[in-house]
C-alpha cells in the first residue's frame, strides 16, 4: 500500500458496484485510491453504467476482471453473485442511482449487482447520485431510511452544481468522505470499539480586533488524522477543531471552536461523555488581554500589546479528574518543542498527569505544524519509544494502537 495509506483498507476486499448515473466517471478514483490503499477491489458494473463508461478503467486498476452480466459465466466462478457477496468485507456502491437504491430497499434481484447485494452479509455502504428533485421525493426518501434503519451507511450526496446545471442536493460525495465510510464500517469492531474519544485540533485563533487574531502554524493535519484513526478503530469521535481549512472527516461529530477559551469550553463540557481525551491542539497560552471593538487604527510609533494567560486545558482536565469529577480513562497530550524536546516533554507529561505525550521537535522540517510528516516519541510514565518519521496518518495510527494497548492493559 502506498505510504501513508490509511492501514485499515490493507488487504480488504471491497466490492465495487457502480450504477447507471453520470458521476460514474468519478468511482474511477475511488477505485483506483482504493487499490493504492491496498484494498482489493471487485468491480460490479451494472448495465445502466456501462452506458457512461467502460469497464477498461476499473479493470486496469483493479487488476481484476470486471463483473456486468449475471448470466455470464466468469471463468473460475460460476455463481458470480454468491462468490463476490461472500468474498466481501464491504459492498460500496458509488454511485447509487435512485432506481438502484429502490431496488435494494425492497430487495429486488433483477441484476449481478442487486443479486450480490442481497446475498451479501457485509456491511453496505452508498454514496446516492442524483438530481436534487429525485433524491428529494419522499420514495428515494422513504428508501433510503429503510436502507439506514436496516444498517446501511449512507455518505452524500452533497450540495452543488448538478449534470442539470441547477443547484441542489445530489451530488456524489467526495471520494475521501466515501473513503472514510468505508474505512468506519470496516473497523467498526475494532480496538476502540464502544469508546468515545475526543480530539482536539488546530491553532486557535486570539482576536485582537474584528479582523486580526494571535495564532500559530497548526494546520490541524495531525489531529484530524487522529480522530480519523480513532474512528477507522471503532471509537465514537468528536472532533474539536480550531479554524482549519480541512473537510470534515467523515462519521465524525464535529465542534468548531475559535479562541483557547471556546477550546477549553467544548473539552471541559464533553468530560463525562469522554472515555479518551487527546489534545493535538495547539493551543494560544496568551490572549490579548482587551479586544478591541473596532479595527485597530494604524497611529504614529509603536503599538503595545498586552497579553494575559489562557486557560491550561489540560491543567483543568488534570484537576477535574483528580477531583473524581471526569470519567475519563486515558489522557494524552502533545508536545511541541525546538529544544530539550524529551526532558520539556516528560515535565508535561508529569505535570499535566498525562497518561502519554507525544513529542515532537517542531524545530524539524519535515516535522510537526503544517507538513504531512512527524517525528515522534511516545512517552508514558513507564517509558518512551521513539518513531521515525512518519505520515502524520502514519504516527495517528500508531498512537490509537498505544492508547488501545494501554486501556486493554488497564
Ligand atoms: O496541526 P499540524 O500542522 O498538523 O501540527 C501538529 C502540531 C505540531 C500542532 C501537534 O503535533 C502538536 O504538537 N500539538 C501541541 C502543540 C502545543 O501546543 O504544544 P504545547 O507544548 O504548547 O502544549 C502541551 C499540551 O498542552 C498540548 O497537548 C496542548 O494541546 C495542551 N495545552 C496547551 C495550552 C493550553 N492553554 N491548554 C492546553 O491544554
Amino acid at each position: 500500500a502506498q505510504r501513508g495509506a490509511a492501514m485499515i483498507l490493507q488487504g480488504a476486499n471491497v466490492v465495487l458496484g457502480v450504477t447507471g448515473g453520470i458521476a460514474a466517471y468519478k468511482a474511477i478514483d475511488l477505485c483506483s485510491k482504493l487499490v493504492q490503499a491496498g484494498a482489493g477491489v471487485d468491480v460490479i458494473m451494472t448495465e445502466a453504467a456501462t452506458h457512461f463508461l467502460t469497464p477498461l478503467p476499473f479493470q486496469t486498476l483493479s487488476k481484476r476482471p470486471v463483473s456486468i452480466d449475471q448470466f455470464q459465466l466468469l471463468r473460475d466462478m460460476d455463481m458470480a453473485h454468491i462468490e463476490l457477496s461472500k468474498k466481501a468485507d464491504v459492498l460500496v456502491i458509488a454511485p447509487a442511482t435512485a432506481n438502484t437504491i429502490a431496488k435494494l430497499a425492497h430487495g429486488l434481484a433483477d441484476n449481478l449487482l442487486t443479486s450480490t447485494a442481497l446475498a451479501c452479509t457485509a456491511p453496505l455502504v452508498l454514496a446516492p447520485a442524483m438530481d436534487a428533485d429525485m433524491w428529494a421525493h419522499p420514495a428515494t426518501q422513504e428508501n433510503v431510511a429503510h436502507l439506514t434503519e436496516r444498517g446501511a451507511t449512507i455518505v452524500g450526496p452533497e450540495e452543488g452544481r448538478l449534470a442539470s446545471g441547477r443547484m441542489g442536493r445530489g451530488r456524489l460525495a467526495e471520494t475521501n468522505a466515501v473513503l472514510g465510510a468505508i474505512r468506519q464500517v470496516l473497523g467498526r469492531n475494532g480496538p476502540l470499539a464502544g469508546q468515545r474519544v475526543l480530539v482536539t485540533a488546530g491553532g486557535t485563533e486570539e482576536p485582537l480586533d474584528p479582523v486580526r487574531y494571535i495564532s500559530n502554524r497548526s494546520s490541524g493535519k495531525m489531529g484530524y488524522a487522529l480522530a480519523e484513526a480513532s474512528r477507522d478503530a471503532g471509537a465514537l469521535v468528536t472532533l474539536v477543531s480550531a479554524p482549519t481549512s480541512l473537510p470534515a472527516p467523515f462519521g465524525v461529530d464535529i465542534v468548531h471552536v475559535r479562541t483557547a477559551s471556546e477550546m477549553a469550553q467544548a473539552v471541559l463540557g464533553a468530560l463525562q461523555r469522554t472515555d479518551v481525551l487527546i489534545m493535538s491542539a495547539a493551543v494560544a497560552d496568551y490572549r490579548p488581554a482587551e479586544t478591541a471593538p473596532q479595527k485597530i487604527k494604524k497611529m504614529p510609533g509603536d503599538l503595545t500589546l498586552t497579553l494575559t494567560r489562557t486557560m491550561d486545558i489540560l491543567a483543568a482536565v488534570a484537576e477535574r479528574r483528580q477531583a473524581g469529577q471526569a470519567g475519563l480513562r486515558l489522557v494524552v497530550g502533545f508536545a511541541a518543542e525546538t529544544q530539550n524536546v524529551l526532558a520539556n516533554a516528560r515535565d508535561k507529561l508529569e505535570r499535566k498527569r498525562l497518561d502519554m505525550i507525544v513529542a515532537n521537535d517542531v524545530s524539524a522540517s519535515a516535522s510537526g505544524f503544517e507538513v504531512d510528516t512527524n517525528q515522534a516519541t511516545l512517552l508514558t510514565m513507564s517509558g518512551q519509544e521513539a518513531l521515525p518519521l512518519l505520515a502524520k496518518t502514519e504516527l495517528a495510527e500508531v498512537i490509537v494502537q498505544r492508547v488501545a494497548a494501554m486501556l486493554g492493559g488497564a
